[in-house]
């Protein structure tokens, strides 16, 4: 089990300093110094993000630098301010208050970027939607977050259930008049009536500011609430851990729609003041190169899955490209095989640093730093203020090299503070006295670096995009053929792992591959595409407890050819 294989340092230059170090001395306190509130004991985490460079002789630097297919704009930070005070003014005019919920869906765009910010700026509290999400997706989270406003574009707009979401009061459209049906607002029209001066509302450190929905193996997708107080762990591992310096061109591939779209594509970056480069449009390893080359990108944050893509279109696609400018690689979301990192040195001539975290954490927790050595496959060591450890159940520390829960003391400054309207599930990650319990299982070396080994319950990693399986099994089940489903996650070279259902036909339906096909639709279409099985097996019955609940462990030992295991609450 013993790794000897080390990349070493390429010293970039870093603002960290010695490791050990820095993890022995450093202190949450040392951050606040940083933001305006120490100085008032009041604070918005937009304005940290944006006014202050704007106030502060960054004026004219460019905060957004925007391309899609058809769109190239860039935006100062001034101007940034400008727009994202506008879209304040617009919300405060409908009549939005402090810690209403207001909910963006729509593709990665600027009018994104401008009300995320505007949203934040006024207190309420901003959820920002997965462009792919399909109607009961969409459904789900606007009813159990009870959203009074939603920021939606013509066509996503058909897969928002309106009449269905009594506490939707306000829709702006971002689109032309012709396309803003009758007693909805045009978010153009409503920016041109705006001024550019907005009454920032200062709120507490622990006041709500932002809502991410993530999937458990159980239940609906659950609200994660994070407050404004997370920007200091934003701010603090954008420098140490993203590397990020004055002048930096910075890209994060992830969408708003994740964690990693908001705490690293928008945090982060801003509250360090560097410009942020964005990328509409789908993924494509000749735009992604051109996207990293053109704008002379300088640290590149990703996933796995991106990577593995861009190892399989060719060493001869990246030669065809100057990427000279980039300095700084991160990578997040799911395991970073070895042999990515040992491709990333070889054709980029950089090293792929992991980083481990989850959308409750709010931000980095554990990482490989520009300073430290890296061990390819291992997620790296803890952020300096964060004490992490490899518990049992019972919560005793396990030595190095023994596998058990990933556990983080409680607390550190990016926590969720809540799951909305559940405070069940949240008592659930906490249940070990002083301890917040991942759910990924994992182990330590002998000089602390972590080695992930697999999710704890039936959590699917597909392509980085966290799916809980019940709410596929729930969409399969509403279609007519389907008697019974079970969902699993099967391990795949490419995504991770890929969405696998058992399926149990009703009476009077026969198996048949347009079936297949017909069903697959129906989740593509009905929830979100990323949530649509890839493979669909008929069964003549699925595995169950005597209490009906599908067994996905059996399934999932099925689909490996490995033993069942105990059997005994199974029905007959
Ligand atoms: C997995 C994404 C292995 C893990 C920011 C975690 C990882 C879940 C890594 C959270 C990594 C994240 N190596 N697995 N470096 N980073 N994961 O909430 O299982 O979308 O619990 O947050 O992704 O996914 P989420």
């Amino acid at each position: 089990m013993k790794n000897t294989e080390r990349l070493a340092v390429e010293t970039t230059g870093n603002n960290m300093g010695s490791y050990e170090e820095t993890y022995q001395s450093f202190d949450w306190s040392q951050v606040e110094k940083a933001f305006t509130w120490s100085q008032t004991g009041k604070v918005n985490a937009a304005y940290e993000a944006i006014d202050r460079h704007a106030e502060s002789g960054k004026q004219d630097r460019i905060a957004l630098m925007y391309s899609d297919p058809n769109r190239n704009e860039t935006y100062t930070f001034k101007e940034m301010k400008e727009k994202s005070n506008q879209f304040g003014n617009v919300l405060r005019r409908i009549g939005i208050k402090k810690g209403d919920r207001v909910f963006i869906f729509m593709p990665r765009t600027p009018e994104l970027y401008f009300s995320f910010l505007g949203t934040i700026k006024i207190g309420a509290i901003v959820g920002p939607l997965f462009e792919a999400f399909m109607e009961v997706a969409v459904k789900d989270r606007l009813e159990n977050s009870e959203a009074v406003a939603l920021v939606t574009t013509p066509a996503l707009l058909e897969r928002v259930p309106v009449d269905e979401l009594p506490h939707l009061k306000h829709i702006i459209i971002v689109g032309t008049p012709e396309e803003t049906p009758e007693g909805y607002y045009n978010f153009a029209e409503e920016m041109q009536k705006s001024s550019t001066e907005l009454e920032i509302e200062w709120v507490n450190r622990e006041d709500p500011m932002l809502m991410h929905y993530t999937s458990g193996s159980t239940g609906k997708p659950k609200g994660v609430l994070h407050v404004h107080n997370a920007m200091i762990q934003h701010y603090q591992t954008g420098k140490w851990v993203l590397d990020l310096q004055d002048g930096d061109i910075y890209w994060c591939t992830a969408d708003p729609g994740w964690v990693t779209g908001t705490s690293y594509g928008i945090f982060a970056p801003w509250l360090n003041g560097v410009t942020n480069v964005i990328r509409g449009g789908r993924f494509n390893p000749d735009d992604w190169y051109q996207t990293l080359a053109k704008n002379k990108v300088t640290v590149w944050y990703s996933a796995p899955t991106s990577f593995r893509m861009l190892m399989a279109a060719g060493d001869e696609v990246v030669k065809k490209y100057d990427l000279s400018s980039v300095r700084h690689i991160l990578s997040v979301g799911e395991p970073l095989n070895p042999e990515v990192v040992r491709w990333g040195k070889q054709v980029y001539g950089k090293r792929i640093h992991d980083t481990w975290w989850m959308t409750e954490t709010g931000g980095i927790l554990i990482a490989n730093y520009p300073q430290m050595e890296i061990k390819p496959g291992s997620m790296g060591r803890p952020f300096p203020g964060v004490q992490a450890a490899i518990i049992d159940d019972e919560g005793n520390e396990l030595p190095p090299y023994h596998m058990g829960n990933l556990a983080i003391k409680t607390p550190w400054p990016s926590m969720m503070r809540q799951i909305w309207k559940n405070p069940e599930k949240y008592q659930e990650y906490f249940r070990i006295p002083g301890w917040y319990i991942s759910g990924d299982s994992a182990y330590k070396d002998e000089d602390g670096y972590f080695w992930f080994e697999g999710r704890l319950d039936d959590v699917i990693n597909t392509s980085g995009e966290r799916v809980g399986p019940f709410e596929v099994e729930s969409k399969l089940v509403e279609h007519p053929a389907v008697a019974e489903a079970g969902v699993i996650g099967k391990p795949d070279p490419v995504r991770g792992q890929i969405i696998k259902a058992f399926v149990a036909l009703r009476a009077g339906y026969h198996a048949s591959d347009e079936l297949k096909e017909e069903i697959r639709m129906f989740v593509k279409t009905g929830l979100a595409a990323h949530a649509a099985p890839r493979e669909i097996e008929f069964k003549d019955k699925l595995p169950k407890t005597r209490s009906g609940k599908i067994m996905r462990r059996v399934l999932k030992a099925w689909e490996l050819g490995l033993p069942t295991g105990d059997l005994s609450t199974m029905e007959d």
